[in-house]
């Protein structure tokens, strides 16, 4: 077999899809995986794989190696390895495995859920090495992997023009043409792997809007699980159009053999790998307000606490129980006019914490492309998302999304339902942590006075921390002896 155009490492579910989904479109590529028998098993599964996952001809241009060195070798120059292994330590240990055995100019490419500081540092070892590295996100889960993922690539810019083929080949298309690919590079070092982290970060947002939605209309409501199948498939039909609210909407179809539906029989503790974590984290390293997001992972960190909840729901009761007597109908459309509201402000915050982090690591990051990347191929893709890339192409220096007419004037008429379900929910005494952090993200966000005026006092009289003062030039900084003036206790 002549020489591969690229070669993968790591034939979890991920990378078998990915390594199919580019020989589907006609690349050779080398395989190698740390236990041989994954590797002589999928490669001498292929034959038995149906048409749809492996196309005729396929097969014939994988091939699979025993060694490292064996792998390498394999691969046409420059070489292209695609490592797809659990983020942490076992990137670092391919990364070693693999320098001694590369050449001047060959390009690492780190497709996991890596850790963005993980690969700034990598990208300059791997630079001090004469080699180039790529950190990409890839969103999609096993099913995007193979039929057309959303790629996110950063690192060593040189190395683009040598993978840009491949994965605009097998990513996500959209566009009226379905042409569009979902892939476009991101930015310098760790950049792609940002921009993964944020969608991530997004992704929990969601999440937790839709948790919270259902739980509203389930509580407030008493919707039924099919009656909820036909609230969501109605608002896949419309603006909250994605795949997420599809998914939903499938999930309260699934009944098991006893036709009771299975979502009511999932234990409500959720777990995290950790990358929206990692966005909170370094959102408060930046000083950005991700208000909702770190909500998101606390309240997958409280429903955690599942054996704490149950103990506490004995002992801790709400007010009297009142009962929603409005509209259903209306109440319906007041929730999805929360959540459309809602996820604006998390898509607003994420990309102010994209703006912040491009500002710290001078990276020169394109907002409105970053929408594109996201329209197809990954878990947060959906038709808002075009409406935030013409924001962007609008005013691609866009202070905040808020702010771009369309959504303006969108939130300003979703107002009045937002209100109406956060106060029904506060007062049914439901917790509505992301709703009601959106909602005090836009007070907040639109106030020309915030009660820190008094924040800076109580500072400066028990720490004499200083304040500025709203009659005195921006930086001119001052000190009062509050307990001298003060009146004196009598
Ligand atoms: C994607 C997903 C994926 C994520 C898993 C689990 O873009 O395909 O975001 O990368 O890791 O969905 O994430 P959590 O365990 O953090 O929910």
């Amino acid at each position: 077999m002549s020489k591969h155009d690229i070669g993968l490492i790591g034939l979890a579910v991920m990378g078998q899809n990915l390594v199919l989904n580019m020989a589907n479109h006609g690349f050779s590529v080398g395989v190698y995986n740390r236990t041989t028998a994954t590797t002589d098993e999928f490669v001498g599964g292929l034959k038995n794989e149906p048409a749809d996952k492996v196309y005729p001809g396929a097969a014939e241009r994988i091939a699979g190696y025993h060694t490292p060195e064996e792998f390498v070798a394999s691969l046409k120059s420059p070489r292209r390895v695609m490592i797809m292994v659990k983020a942490g330590a076992p990137v670092d240990a391919v990364i070693q495995q693999l320098k001694p055995l590369l050449a001047p100019g060959d390009i690492i490419i780190d497709g996991g859920n890596s850790d963005f500081r993980d690969t700034n540092r990598r990208h300059e070892e791997i630079k001090a090495a004469n080699l180039r590295f790529i950190g990409t996100g890839v969103s999609g889960g096993e099913e995007g992997a193979l039929k057309g993922p959303s790629i996110m690539p950063g690192g060593h810019h040189e190395a683009w023009p040598f993978v840009k083929d491949v994965f605009q080949t097998i990513s996500a298309k959209v566009g009226p043409n379905n042409d569009i690919p979902c892939c476009d590079w991101v930015g310098d070092a760790g950049a792609g792997h940002y921009v993964k982290m944020i969608h991530n970060g997004i992704e929990y947002g969601d999440m937790q809007l839709i948790c919270e939605a259902y739980f509203i209309l389930k509580n407030v409501l008493g919707l039924t699980n099919d009656e909820l199948y036909e609230v969501f498939k109605e608002w896949n039909e419309g603006e909250l159009e994605s795949y997420l609210i599809e998914i939903t909407r499938d999930i309260f179809s699934v009944k098991e053999p006893d036709g009771s539906h299975l979502v009511d029989k999932i234990l409500d503790t959720a777990q995290q790998k950790g990358t929206g974590k990692w966005m909170s984290q370094h959102a408060l390293d930046l000083g950005v307000p991700t208000t909702l997001i770190t909500e998101a992972v606390y309240a997958r960190c409280l429903s955690a606490q599942k054996d704490g909840r149950v103990r506490a729901s004995g002992l801790l009761k709400g007010i009297a129980e009142t009962k929603f007597t409005g509209d259903k109908k209306q109440f319906i459309e007041d929730v999805r006019q929360a959540l459309y509201a809602s996820k604006l402000c998390s898509y607003a915050q994420g990309y102010v914490q994209l703006d912040a982090a491009a500002k710290e690591f001078g990276w020169n990051l394109n907002n409105g492309n970053i929408a594109l990347l996201w329209r197809g191929g990954c878990i947060i893709r959906s038709r808002f998302l075009g409406d935030i890339k013409s924001a962007f192409d609008k005013n691609p220096t866009l202070e905040n999304l808020l702010l771009d007419d369309f959504f303006r004037s969108a939130v300003e008429k979703a107002q009045p339902s937002w209100r109406r379900v956060i106060a029904t929910s506060v007062q049914m005494g439901l917790p509505i942590p992301v709703f009601s952090a959106a909602l005090s993200y836009f007070d907040g966000y639109r106030q020309a006075r915030l009660p820190a005026n008094l924040l800076q006092a109580q500072r400066d009289y028990f720490g004499a921390h200083t304040y500025e003062r709203t009659d005195q030039p921006r930086g001119k900084m001052f000190h009062t002896d509050w307990i001298r003036e003060r009146k004196q206790p009598s």
